[in-house]
């Protein structure tokens, strides 16, 4: 089974991703550690605590950063994405949380658990990653010791995908683009399912709707919730479903073999007009006297085989 530590803003799709993480068997979670996002904070770690208890995952919850690294980035959340709540207005039909909230802040306990199991955990980062670079600096020598890193994050302009913020820049980046960069290029193996794979798996509206009946609540929990992301999605891009961004992330871990990879430095832009635009120097050349050269090489997803990802859905209940 793979030891998870999962730090997410849910947020409807990030719902999808725990879903998967907590009840598919080859996941071991371990912890979830909210950050703000989709929502404040303490409304994604309220989600967050009642989503594990949907999903009958008894596992430690802890709150993390109420938001980025720099106030100056401060923006309006994305109610109208996943509404005031976070989860499209459901948040009141989440059971009630199993266990206390963890004590610790979110930063604290991912060090904790990654130093008291060095090269084992892997870390799924599905928000802005502020908690990822308050940890990497409480304690910098967990980079070492992370397995991985696996983030949705980030927009390459491959296939025709833009930013979804701006024509460049991702929520998750733009949330707080100083702690994307320092998660890119701290020397730990990051792997970015970006907008450019991640809007190549839709759950279409016939997939979502098998959800209902399934995981005694959960699928039909699921199904409604999807009904406020798939609004917005429709009525922006008219894809008749939603993207599964998310719980791309979560997928690249099992069917490894359905995406694509592309290795080169990652770096982010971090003023100007392109602030939040994620850019990989994936040339073999030297890289010369350039923000790139010297920084560790990542892994940029660049092609999904979508219903493969899709299909892990149907295996969750
Ligand atoms: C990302 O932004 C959030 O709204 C979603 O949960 C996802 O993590 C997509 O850009
Ligand atoms: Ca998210």
């Amino acid at each position: 089974r793979i030891p998870v530590i999962f730090d997410t803003d849910p947020g409807i799709d990030d719902a999808l991703a725990l879903a998967l993480l907590a009840s598919h068997p080859r996941f071991d979670l371990l912890a979830v550690t909210a950050v703000f996002g989709n929502a404040a904070v303490d409304i994604t770690a309220r989600n967050a605590r009642g989503l594990c208890a949907l999903f009958q995952s008894d596992v430690p919850v802890a709150v993390g950063a109420a938001g980025p690294l720099l106030d100056s980035r401060r923006r309006d959340g994305a109610a109208h994405v996943h509404g005031d709540d976070g989860i499209g207005g459901l948040s009141g039909q989440l059971p009630a949380p199993q266990r206390a909230l963890d004590p610790r802040p979110a930063h604290v306990l991912i060090c904790d658990m990654v130093n008291a199991r060095p090269g084992e955990i892997t870390l799924v980062a599905v928000g802005p990653f502020t908690n990822l670079a308050l940890a990497l600096r409480h304690d910098p020598g967990i980079a070492g010791k992370v397995k991985q890193v696996v983030v949705m994050g980030g927009a390459f302009g491959l296939k025709g995908h833009s930013g979804n913020v701006s024509p460049v820049a991702e929520a998750n980046i733009m949330a707080d683009p100083e702690a994307a960069d320092q998660v890119f290029t701290a020397p730990w193996p990051v792997i970015i399912v970006g907008l450019d794979v991640t809007q190549e798996v839709i759950m279409r509206e016939a997939d979502l709707a098998r959800l209902q009946g399934r995981g005694q609540g959960a699928g039909d929990l699921l199904w409604q919730a999807t009904r406020h992301y798939q609004q917005f999605y429709d009525a922006r891009d008219g894809i008749g479903g939603i993207y599964a961004h998310d719980a791309s992330a979560a997928a690249i871990l099992l069917v490894p073999e359905a995406f694509t990879l592309r290795d080169g430095p990652v770096r982010v832009v971090l003023d100007g007009i392109a602030t939040g635009q994620t850019i990989q120097d994936w040339r073999q050349e030297h890289r010369g006297d350039t923000p790139w050269n010297g920084q560790p090489v990542q892994r940029v997803c660049v092609a999904v085989d979508a219903p493969r990802v899709l299909a892990l859905f149907d295996a969750i209940y």
